[in-house]
């Protein structure tokens, strides 16, 4: 399973990649804005940034709505670099931008998926990746793992390449929920991912091996 981060934070991103199992990081409006990044030549640079740290897939999510604002916006987002995957809301105009892009060659990452369905028009259009949000459907006491799953097996059993990248990832063990129903991608935040270090007999022994290290000096 690849790992994206999912941040817009230069120091997060770093952090991550230095660790070295960053596979691609994934934004969105909220998580730019969050940043303070304002405006249309900060929001390029800071892709550009991005895709300085981490050489793999980055998605760039367009701000319009409409089919036609969304092609010149995708059209001038993957142009910043080939690494930029465009981001592209599952409306009835995203939809037919990601057929539109699909057919020019630009990949594209089809965004707030909530139904099996969404995922298969989706798919259908070319969609390179489509993003579940796991952690919005849990909230609303909904099965966001078992939509994954869904999509997953579906995509399968039809063979669409659309790869499944499961998002809203809030807990580790969302992240492990993840590799077992065979998501191709999770992107997380940055603690998640850490807490997959995380256990108390990794720390105890390492206690004990530092504690007899010092014993043989
Ligand atoms: C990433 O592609 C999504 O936009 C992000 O994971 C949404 O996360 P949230 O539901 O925690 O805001």
């Amino acid at each position: 399973m690849k790992f994206f981060i999912d941040t817009a934070n230069l120091e997060q991103i770093k952090e991550g990649a230095a660790l070295g199992i960053l596979d691609g990081v994934t934004t969105n409006p909220s998580l730019m804005a969050k940043e303070g990044i304002k405006g249309a030549e900060a929001i390029k640079q800071h892709y550009i940034d991005i895709c300085n740290i981490v050489d793999g897939d980055i998605s760039a999510e367009v701000l319009s709505t409409t089919f036609e604002e969304m092609i010149v916006e995708g059209k001038e987002l993957a142009s910043l670099h080939k690494n930029i995957v465009v981001k592209v809301p599952c409306t009835a105009d995203g939809i037919k931008a990601i057929k539109w892009f699909a057919d020019n060659g630009i990949r594209t990452n089809c965004t707030l998926i909530f139904t099996v369905g969404q995922a298969l028009l989706a798919a259908k259009a070319g969609a390179s990746y489509v993003s579940p949000f796991v952690g919005r459907l849990d909230d609303i006491s909904s099965d966001g793992i078992g939509l994954v799953s869904q999509i997953v097996d579906v995509f399968y059993t039809y063979g669409y390449e659309t790869e499944v990248l499961a998002a809203s990832i809030r807990s580790t063990q969302h992240i492990i929920d993840c590799l077992e129903v065979g998501a191709h991608v999770a992107t997380c935040p940055l603690q998640p991912i850490l807490g997959l270090l995380k256990h108390p007999l990794t720390d105890s022994g390492m206690a004990t091996f530092i504690a007899d290290t010092a014993k043989m000096q």
